[in-house]
């Protein structure tokens, strides 16, 4: 007896369905992970429903109107770019040449012997992330020893990029929560412990999550251990002028760290110092002993890329190269990255002023030592939460604001909702 029409149909979608009943199984093993350290605040910010509800969470600036903030520089490149309609090609797999050589003169400076040798090899990351990504691949391929020492604490990132990569992560004493400052001692005491070979991850400027960096001279003595005990350093650089202010004030560590001659790795990110958080325009480089060792490695990273993501997107690389290769556009950016340091260092200085006002009697000083994007308050996990929950306050939960998100007019609320949580 032969099927009606109506027949087939139904037993086709009944097999059809079966069969996708059949592939969920596939993942039924798959379980619920947590939301991010970091972004998961965002999401949880965002259905919040206070009108009064502030997000200290994610590192991203905002204006004193509590207002993302786009760089006048940035559209003033973005409208260049407009005019010159350019095309969508393919970037090459190491990225915008123009936008690598500029963005490297910016960390090591345009004089540096390692530019004008050509003892480098740089290429075009999907911004911080994507350089670390990228440099961690390398690593677990060339690297002597496959582990890699962060501090204590580190970004929230870190340990996963790493892991990720198939690098060993271990970790060296950075903060001491007694002095809410550096623990160069112990941090001393623990690279000096580090097998020969081990890679050292190091903050450049305006350390995540704890604002606290190293000074100069204390740079220059973990220059001389590293290079005696013949470890290599991998520098995250995502804040450049966001802590001082001065771009080259804070590539200070770097460049001490290459005038004693070491070779290192560096991971760059134009997230921050120039508001491009969404165009992941980020920069990855190894210096090298000279440029035919600069041309092997080079031609690694390529293979490595091809094998991830292919080539980069073009478009923030392209505004990071129209400010950086225009004189006056770059003078007009680095004005405004200094406008952004110094608004935060000015809400720093309100937020303990106003602390102080409210009666509360526990040491604040940390809050105007610590510099760059992040205040590492000190908050427990207890003050965390009542934050969230009572004053929809919302920060990570290791006591990190985001200082880029306090503002003139949240400032009392924040000192008022702190002093409450803390004095209970
Ligand atoms: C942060 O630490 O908040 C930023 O670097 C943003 C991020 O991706 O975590």
């Amino acid at each position: 007896m032969s099927m009606s029409k109506c027949q087939q149909l139904s037993s086709a979608l009944f097999k059809q369905q079966k069969n996708v009943r059949l592939m969920s199984l596939w993942w039924s093993n798959v379980e619920q992970g947590p939301p991010d350290a970091i972004l998961g605040v965002t999401e949880a910010f965002k259905r919040d429903k206070n009108p009064q509800k502030i997000n200290l969470g994610v590192g991203a600036y905002r204006d004193d109107n509590g207002s993302p903030y786009v760089l006048p520089s940035v559209i003033q490149a973005e409208n260049r770019l407009l005019k010159k309609n350019l095309n969508k090609e393919y970037a090459p797999i190491s990225g915008i040449l123009e936008f690598c050589n500029e963005s490297i003169k910016l960390a090591l400076s345009a004089e540096s012997p390692i530019i004008k040798n050509g003892c480098f090899a740089s290429i075009q990351s999907i911004s911080g992330t994507g350089a670390l990504r990228v440099g961690a691949e390398f690593l677990k391929r060339y690297a002597p020893l496959k582990t890699i020492w962060v501090p204590v604490p580190t970004w929230g990132n870190h340990g996963q990029i790493f892991k990720f990569s198939g690098l060993e992560v271990k970790t060296y004493r950075y903060y001491d929560p007694k002095t809410c400052g550096l623990d160069f001692s112990g941090m001393i005491d623990d690279l000096s412990s580090a097998p020969t070979g081990s890679v050292i991850l190091l903050h450049a400027c305006a350390h995540n999550p704890t604002g606290v960096d190293p000074k100069p001279e204390q740079w220059k003595e973990l220059s001389d251990l590293l290079k005696k005990k013949k470890l290599f350093p991998f520098f995250d650089m995502a804040y450049q002028g966001f802590a001082s202010g001065n771009v080259d004030r804070d590539a200070v560590a770097v460049r001490t760290f290459l005038s004693d001659g070491h070779q290192i790795a560096l991971a760059q990110s134009f997230a921050k110092n120039m508001g491009l958080y969404g165009e992941r325009a980020g920069l990855f480089s190894l210096t090298s002993l000279d440029t035919d060792e600069a041309n092997r490695i080079m031609s690694q990273l390529k293979i490595i890329i091809r094998g991830m993501y292919s080539n980069p997107p073009i478009h923030g690389a392209r505004l990071v190269s129209e400010i950086l290769t225009d004189p006056q556009l770059k003078s007009h950016w680095m004005v405004e990255v200094k406008g952004m340091a110094d608004r935060i260092i000015s809400v720093r200085d309100k937020l303990k002023e106003l602390l102080a006002n409210e009666g509360s009697t526990r040491n604040w000083q940390h809050i105007t030592d610590q510099i760059g994007m992040f205040c590492y308050t000190g908050l427990e996990k207890e003050h965390v939460k009542k934050l969230i929950e009572d004053h929809s306050v919302y920060l990570t939960n290791d006591g990190r604001i985001s200082m880029a998100g306090v503002t003139s007019k949240n400032v009392g609320y924040l000192a008022n909702a702190i002093h409450k949580v803390t004095s209970q």
